[in-house]
């Protein structure tokens, strides 16, 4: 039987595209089969997607006229699973993979398949991910149009220049993980203020939820809203000064660009 869509890999990255599509609707769970070589992860992905295939191995009837493919495995098994894909006739491929061009996956896939790179982050396991997509020379505004259509299920989508991906890996791709340290960073500090940890976490998800949402929903700047909270000579701003005399901000940038070099680097 062909699938609509092959979904290669089935870590976290992969279960969550599947989990998104089935919850959107994109397509019926019993035209997606994601192929998943470790015997575990297949029975919990069996339990958890009723509907959706799950196969150790791609086979030539998988995949017919209109299958499209997503690879979601790691950098090192994503040319060889490329191979495979291409030679069950798969025409249109979406890779997540960090650092692998379009160029070096159209090199191991037959001549015209259409590849679109994308770069998620780990929200997408909550639905609410923002992930780059950017399409091969092969790929057509049809090819860019259904990898929007796949990571629009599990949050919202960017398109960008290819070569803008190492900065999109830097900024969105590693991103959760400053933040994650940010927060790990305020409930500790919560906790040495005397509160107890528990009430510390809850009052920092609150509020990098809370400040997250008045960055989404008013049409002001970052700057305006910590301006907003700036009374002069206030506690907020006694806490700026010491960030900016830490240089908090250069270190951002410098984290930025290094991520953005490695991933440069993984690429090469
Ligand atoms: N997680 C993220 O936040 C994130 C963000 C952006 C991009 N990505 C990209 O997404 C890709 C997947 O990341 P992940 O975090 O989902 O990794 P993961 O949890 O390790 O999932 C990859 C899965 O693919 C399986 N696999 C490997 N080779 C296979 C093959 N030939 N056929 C079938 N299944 C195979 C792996 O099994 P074994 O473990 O047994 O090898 C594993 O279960 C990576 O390339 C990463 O760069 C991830």
């Amino acid at each position: 039987m062909a699938f609509d869509l092959v979904i290669v890999g089935g870590g976290r990255m992969g279960s969550a595209l599947a989990t998104g599509l089935v919850s959107a609707h994109w397509c019926e769970p019993e035209k997606i089969v994601i192929v998943e070589h470790d015997a575990f992860t297949r029975y919990v992905l069996g339990q958890d997607l009723p509907g959706v295939s799950v196969v150790a191995s791609l086979e030539l009837e998988h995949v017919g006229p209109s299958t499209g493919a997503v690879l979601a495995v790691k950098p090192e098994h994503a040319e060889s699973v490329a191979r495979l894909v291409g030679a069950c006739g798969v025409t249109r491929v979406m890779s997540v993979v960090a650092g692998l061009s379009t160029d070096r996956l159209s090199a191991v896939l037959p001549h015209g398949v259409a590849v679109v790179r994308a770069m998620p982050n780990t929200p997408v396991l909550v639905g609410r991910g923002v992930s780059a997509i950017s399409g091969g020379v092969t790929a057509t505004s049809d090819d860019l149009e259904w990898a929007s259509s796949i990571l629009g299920a599990v949050g919202s989508v960017v398109r960008v220049s290819e070569r803008h991906m190492d900065a999109v890996t830097g900024v969105s791709g590693c991103g959760p993980a400053f933040i994650y340290l940010v927060a790990e960073s305020l409930i500790e500090a919560g906790v040495h203020q005397g509160l107890p940890r528990e009430m510390s976490r809850e009052l920092v998800v609150g509020t990098l939820m809370g400040a997250a949402e008045m960055l989404s929903v008013t049409a002001s700047s970052p700057e305006e809203l910590r301006s907003q909270v700036t009374s002069p000579g206030g506690a907020t701003a006694a806490g700026l000064r010491m960030l900016e005399s830490r240089a908090v901000r250069a270190a951002f940038l410098e984290a930025v660009s290094a991520s953005a070099e490695r991933s440069r680097q993984l690429g090469r």
